[in-house]
């Protein structure tokens, strides 16, 4: 199956960024643990990071062009305000899990909300780095390879 793991802004900076919320692994080590899971259970998988709404825009209509049989998203601030990345995720018909590596709901009141999660399959949060683990076996168990 065809995955694309798409982080928003910030997540790059992991092991760098407020280690006591997000951890200290950094962002390679969370790319090189999605490759191996994908590459061992043998899915197509790119994991994508952009600090630019436009460019998550265009990623998702590119996933869409090239038959993505599944999303899994961590839009990071973008979670609380972008209609722009809603519409988006709204227009294409694959599947999608939005995940938060922190227990949004248990932090400051302006990340209780998410614009993004009502146009996503499910949402996954505050499991650390195997809410993506547990995305991609939702989606290679559940989602249809995308037949467009
Ligand atoms: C986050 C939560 C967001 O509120 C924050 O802006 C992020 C990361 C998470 O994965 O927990 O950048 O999406």
């Amino acid at each position: 199956m065809k995955l694309l793991v798409i982080n928003g802004p910030n997540l790059n900076f992991l092991g760098i960024r407020e280690k006591a919320v997000y951890g200290t692994e950094n962002y390679e080590y969370l790319v090189d643990r999605l490759m191996s899971k994908a590459k061992a259970e043998g899915h197509e998988l790119e994991v994508y990071q952009s600090n630019c709404e436009g460019e998550i825009i265009d990623r998702i209509q590119e996933a869409y062009r090239t038959k993505v049989g599944g999303i899994i998203i961590n839009p990071g601030a973008y979670t609380h305000y972008s209609y722009a990345i809603r519409d988006a995720l709204a227009s294409v018909d694959i599947p999608k899990i939005e995940v938060h590596i922190s227990n949004v709901h248990r932090r400051e009141e302006f990340r209780h909300i998410s614009v993004t999660a009502p146009a996503c399959t499910g949402q996954i949060v505050g499991l650390g780095l195997t809410g993506y683990e547990l995305a991609m076996d939702w989606l290679t168990k559940n989602a249809q390879a995308a037949d467009r």
